[in-house]
């Protein structure tokens, strides 16, 4: 395929995305009848109420999980053929993943918290070590790089995981609640850096119940019960 038949092409396409969990005996319907195209570029953010089923979709989206019923292609590739070895490479080459609680190891520096995937995807060790310090200066912490989490604030923590996110220059950055433990000061900062990888070509997703992150996206998918209600800003 050519480059401009690929960017053409929706970086994701879900297509009557279903899925639920087995409680006690019976099946609880958590997404219905989900269908979404993104493309490449796009700057979206994933709002509804706590329960709506925001985390099961990024969940499906980061393919951290396969939904029982529709179809998922990512890229053009159909997620559900792919083996796990496969999906996990998929993960760590296509998709930079954020979450509210950072998710860093404690024991690790920054600087080999931010190294650690590109160790996974085999990059060189002269590469892999100008990605990572590249990526921590690029979220303004070139001078914390050998520091641990634990000595770090919430807001610096929360951009070593953005640079992690953003080392191996993945199309995609799928954020969930990225903000949540922030406060609202230092979670706008983490909002400038999100638009400024968007402007650098990054597709970001954001899942969020903060109407005021949200806003800062191009488009706003909002989901309720398992169901997407409105899809405003859609189309670039
Ligand atoms: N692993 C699971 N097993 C059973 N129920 C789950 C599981 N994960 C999520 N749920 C249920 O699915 C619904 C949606 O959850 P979730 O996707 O986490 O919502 P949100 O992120 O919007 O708060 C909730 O009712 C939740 O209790
Ligand atoms: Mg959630």
């Amino acid at each position: 395929m050519t480059i401009t038949a690929r960017l053409q092409q929706p970086l994701i396409q879900v297509e009557n995305l279903g899925h639920g969990y087995w409680m006690a005996g019976e099946m609880v319907p958590v997404l219905r009848n989900i269908s979404l195209n993104i493309y490449h570029g796009e700057f979206v953010a994933i709002i509804g109420p706590s329960g709506s089923g925001k985390t099961t979709l990024m969940n499906m989206l980061g393919c951290l999980d396969i939904a029982n019923e529709g179809s998922y292609r990512l890229d053009g590739l159909d997620i559900r053929k792919l083996s796990d070895n496969k999906l996990a490479q998929i993960r760590n080459e296509k998709i930079g993943f954020i979450f509210q609680q950072y998710n860093l190891l404690p024991k690790l520096s920054a600087f080999e918290n931010v190294e650690l995937p590109l160790i996974y995807r085999n990059m060189a060790h002269k590469e892999r070590k100008r990605a990572a310090e590249n990526s921590l200066r690029m979220v303004g912490l070139a001078d914390r790089m050998h520091n641990r989490p634990s000595a770090l604030s919430g807001g610096q923590q929360q951009r070593v995981a953005i640079a992690r996110a953003i080392a191996g220059d993945p199309p995609m950055l799928l954020a969930d609640e990225p903000t949540g433990a922030l406060d609202s000061k230092t979670g706008a900062e983490v909002m400038i850096k999100m638009q400024e990888l968007n402007q650098l070509g990054h597709t970001i997703i954001i899942i969020t119940h903060d109407l005021t992150i949200a806003e800062q996206a191009k488009r706003i998918i909002r989901i309720m019960d398992g169901e997407i209600v409105e899809d405003r800003g859609s189309g670039i």
